[in-house]
């Protein structure tokens, strides 16, 4: 999917010639370039505990005063499993999700209740042994990373910011900013559609939306690697949304370089009403899809913070911030 966006890229740039040149000529960031100058160079294997398990990314955000969705729970072990319904029957929404899940999976949100039923967000009814079984699955591994034996936790659900409502359907928006050395360099809003259940991951058929780093306006957006202008459920247009409180919230993102110690990152970010930004949950691995959803490469940017003199790279995270709004705002082209 990703090849076929960057060929859509490449034709709306060169008029159909494709070809690893041209790519490179548009600035557009490969896996392998990916992988070896910026993930293997930049960010240390020891840091990655620290991503690669929300409950771990929980407290280390909890340590660094950066505020996430409130954990209501966590079952560790398969013993605590007897717990889990004294936990969730007196919640009326709620998700549930595996510590070292990736790309939406094993995400349940649970939305409200109707008797015995547990209201999916998509409108669809479980019942409580979906959910027993559902968490044996987390704990048997089948979400997990190498399939490895997992822990589940029981996170309440974010009331999101009602900004966001015309542009998601059925669940939740998040926000993706790339992090480079502490410095944001690139962002996007993943907004949900029917197709994506709920969850904002892009490989699950939600919409990514390149959003200005100085402004926070939309620039851009993507459904499977096509352009669009609306979003598919709701019809609403992409050209009036802004995120409100951008600052407060790229600077949450750029902060999460001193809480992590790696230099490339990617950080998922949700708006809630009450709270404002939290974060979800952070990836020493990002994609590379947020370049489709932008129409703009990261390699130049990347190079540039390359080249910043130590004096640039020793900067606090409020300076970090001002200067990749200044430098990367979209209309400079970078
Ligand atoms: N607490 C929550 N409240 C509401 N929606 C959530 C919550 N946690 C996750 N989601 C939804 O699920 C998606 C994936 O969650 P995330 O924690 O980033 O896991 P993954 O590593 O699988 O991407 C989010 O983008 C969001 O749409
Ligand atoms: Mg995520």
């Amino acid at each position: 999917m990703l090849h076929f966006s960057f060929k859509h890229m490449i034709n709306k740039v060169r008029g159909g010639v494709v070809s690893p040149l041209t790519l490179n000529d548009i600035g557009v960031l490969g896996m392998n370039a990916r992988n070896i100058n910026y993930i293997a160079r930049y960010n240390d294997r020891k840091k990655y505990p620290i991503v690669d398990d929300k409950l771990n990314t929980k407290h280390a955000a909890k340590k660094a005063g950066i505020p996430v969705p409130e954990l209501i729970e966590a079952f560790e072990t398969p013993a605590s499993r007897k717990r889990v319904m004294e936990v969730i029957d007196p919640l009326w929404q709620f998700v549930i999700k595996p510590a070292r899940g990736s790309g939406g999976k094993g995400i349940l949100v649970i939305a409200g209740r109707n008797g015995d039923k547990y209201k999916k967000i998509s409108g669809s009814e479980i019942e409580a042994l979906d959910i027993l079984r559902h968490v044996n699955n987390i704990h048997s591994g089948l979400y997990s990373l190498g399939g490895k034996p997992d822990r589940v936790m029981v996170e309440s659900l974010v009331d999101f910011d009602p900004v966001f409502q015309s542009y998601s359907f059925e669940g939740v928006p998040d926000i993706r900013v790339i992090v480079f050395r502490g410095f944001p360099v690139m962002a996007m809003l993943r907004c949900s559609t029917h197709d994506s259940d709920g969850k904002a991951n892009l490989h699950q058929g939600a919409v990514g939306v390149g959003i200005d780093l100085a402004t926070g306006n939309s620039c851009h957006a993507v459904q499977r690697g096509l352009r669009i202008n609306r979003h598919p459920d709701t019809e609403v247009h992409f050209d009036q949304l802004k995120v409100p409180g951008w600052y407060d919230l790229v600077r949450l993102a750029a902060s999460c370089y001193e809480m992590t110690d790696l230099g490339y990152l990617g950080c998922d970010i949700v708006l809630d009403r009450a709270r404002g930004p939290l974060l979800l949950e952070a990836n020493a691995r990002p994609g590379l899809a947020i370049q489709v959803a932008n129409g703009v490469g990261l390699r130049r940017r990347l190079k540039f913070i390359e080249e910043l003199d130590e004096d640039m790279l020793n900067k606090n995270v409020d300076e970090r911030v001002a200067f990749s709004m200044r430098e990367f705002a979209a209309d400079k082209g970078f």
